[in-house]
């Protein structure tokens, strides 16, 4: 989009961008399942530079979730080397990328990944957290209903302690003890692949998302295919139970 037509268009605060069908693309080329993962990390790449740009403020990856971990090893692996190759990038890149204001965040359970890929996370998040252009939320080992889980832990733990009373639970508590806690809930989740579901992605916090699917794969998704959700996002009338 041209800086014009941002002008005139109420851009999405969040976007969570659920980035399926490496497999089919691979698939369709009569290549490996990997090199399906390999093109779609480099499109995570160019999305997050131009969703920067245009002045997007949060924007959430789900690259792999709880349930991907019964895919075979080499499959699993080859996701995870990619993930660890990323982060090795922004590691190097990480002037550049504090010059951009780019802050990184991981959101999943970290402790079953790799301890050098956990080890890199959390430099990177400890490193970026002052930058406010753009946080990209990292969706690793991620999955909703494990996320309301830990937080509902957390909250017990506090009841136990005798913190907080039972009656005084609020919405509230929920959301501060999300992996997104302090951030705003997706205005617009999108799903490339011709899937219509959400995938234990972001249950929570979707509860008033815009959807947006299409069925392109996600490694042929552009960024003229942002803009395509944007705008039709711009077009919606949001609600929230009201009139
Ligand atoms: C998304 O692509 C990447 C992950 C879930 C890790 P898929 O690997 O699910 O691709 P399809 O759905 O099989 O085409
Ligand atoms: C959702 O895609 C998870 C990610 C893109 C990371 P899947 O390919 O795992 O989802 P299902 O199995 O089709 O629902
Ligand atoms: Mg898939």
């Amino acid at each position: 989009m041209t800086k014009n037509e941002l002008a005139n268009i109420s851009l999405p605060r969040h976007i969570g961008i659920i980035m399926d069908g490496n497999g089919r693309w691979a698939k369709q080329r009569g290549l490996e399942r990997s090199e399906g993962h390999k093109k779609g990390a480099e499109v995570f790449r160019v999305i997050t530079e131009y969703a920067r740009d245009i002045g997007i403020e949060y924007l959430t990856f789900y690259a792999f979730s709880t349930e991907n971990w019964r895919r075979p090893a080499a499959e699993v692996s080859a996701i995870m080397n990619l993930f660890r190759d990323y982060l090795f990038e922004a590691q190097e890149r990480e002037e550049e990328n504090k010059a951009k204001g780019m802050r990184i965040r991981y959101i999943g359970e970290r402790s079953a990944l790799p301890e050098d890929i956990v080890k890199l996370i959390n430099e990177l998040e400890k490193n970026s957290a002052d930058k406010n252009a753009i946080t990209i939320n990292l969706a690793v080992n991620y999955g909703g209903r494990d996320e309301i889980l830990h937080a509902v832990r957390t909250i017990a733990k506090k009841v136990e302690a005798g913190e907080i009373k039972a009656e005084d639970i609020d919405l509230n508590h929920i959301d501060g003890n999300l992996f997104t806690a302090g951030q705003p809930d997706p205005d617009l989740i999108i799903r490339p692949s011709g899937e219509y579901r959400l995938s234990n992605f972001l249950i929570w916090q979707a509860a008033y998302s815009e959807f947006w699917f299409s069925d392109i794969l996600w490694p042929d998704f552009t960024s003229d295919d942002l803009d395509k959700a944007i705008i039709d996002y711009a077009k919606r009338n949001r609600r929230f139970g009201g009139v």
